[in-house]
């Protein structure tokens, strides 16, 4: 720990020394986005996931709903099923470690009545999520870190697996030899999930997961673990997640933002533009690389997203079927 703290202070290195964008905005869309759908009646059951690995494990979490299941555990059963893939290299076990080789995984979950859990800097675990849903239901606390949480997780029966895979391992070590031990953030080195659901009783529930930024610094923590920023549900009015630089959603507490806009009568669209648009105008760290995207979900199942970048998608799974949808977006050149 002493040799890499004093490599890194030798390498003068920061994840957030990014030069501030000097490019004027421009909207790709009109000022007030369509609103993506609208219902007549409530659009329950519904689960919404980021990205395409998430239209595909959304099934999971259908299965769970259509049955009469809970939106919480349909948004575990999701996010487990992405986190069980290590096939995934942002989302756990097979995520691409940081920069000094260890892959750190960060979860966070909230249910309709307000509970949440949350996970952070955890290591060789599976299954975060329902780590940070174990905090959430059985310590009185909502947020266990690095040993702590492991610890914890060992004594409620979780096991220790080895990290990193092979695959990632080997892109760590490319990694170091092309980028001088510097992380650069880019949307090709990161995504999270993030998956909120609306259930037949009427109840949303939300949950977050990620192996976090690739090539971090050893013990950054994002956006996806905590609440307000990577997730936020509002049972009165609806939920919303986050993906794509953790530091810029944090600043702004985005989802529980995204969320109360909706509460002031935003549609899930318009809630995530204004988000966005807020990162983009006002952040000094925001630079016109970086991928931010919001996906809103309220209480009558309409739903939208919205991204600085082109390029995110979302799945929906509803009574119409499953479906893959790309986000409107804000061009920033
Ligand atoms: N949004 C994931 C992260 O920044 O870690």
């Amino acid at each position: 720990m002493k040799s890499r703290r004093k490599f890194i202070k030798q390498l003068g290195l920061s994840v957030v020394s990014i030069p501030l964008a000097s490019s004027v905005l421009k909207t790709q869309s009109c000022e007030s986005p369509p609103v993506v759908n609208k219902f007549e009646k409530p659009n329950m059951p519904i689960i919404l996931s980021t990205w395409s690995f998430g239209k595909i494990a959304n099934q999971a979490g259908w299965d769970v709903l259509v049955n009469g299941g809970n939106a919480l555990d349909a948004v575990e059963s999701t996010a487990k099923f992405v986190e069980a893939d290590l096939s995934q290299t942002s989302v756990g076990l097979g995520g691409w470690p940081d920069r000094d080789g260890f892959v750190t995984l960060d979860a966070c979950i909230m249910d309709e009545k307000g509970n949440c859990g949350s996970v952070m800097f955890l290591e060789n675990i599976m299954h975060p999520i329902s780590v940070a849903r174990l905090v959430m239901e059985k310590t009185p606390h909502i947020q266990l870190v690095g040993e702590g949480a492991q610890m914890f997780a060992l004594e409620n029966g979780f096991v220790l697996h080895d990290a990193p895979t092979e695959g990632s391992k080997k892109a760590w070590e490319k990694w170091k030899l092309e980028n001088n031990y510097e992380p650069k953030i880019s949307p090709e080195n990161h995504d999270t999930i993030g998956v909120i659901a609306l259930d037949k009783n009427g109840n949303l529930s939300g949950a977050c997961t990620t192996s976090g930024l690739a090539f971090k610094m050893h013990g950054r923590v994002g956006d996806s673990p905590i609440i307000g920023a990577g997730l936020f549900v509002d049972n009165e009015v609806g939920a919303a997640t986050a993906t794509g630089t953790g530091e810029e959603v944090i600043r702004i507490c985005g989802t529980h933002l995204v969320v109360e806009l909706m509460r002031q009568g935003y549609t899930p669209v318009n809630a995530c533009k204004e988000a966005v648009e807020r990162i983009v105008k006002r952040s000094p760290r925001y630079t016109k690389e970086m991928i931010i995207g919001f996906l809103a979900l309220n209480k009558k199942g309409e739903y939208g997203a919205y991204s600085t970048r082109k390029g995110f998608e979302y799945g929906v799974y509803d009574k119409v079927g499953s479906v893959l949808k790309t986000a409107e977006f804000m061009e920033t050149y």
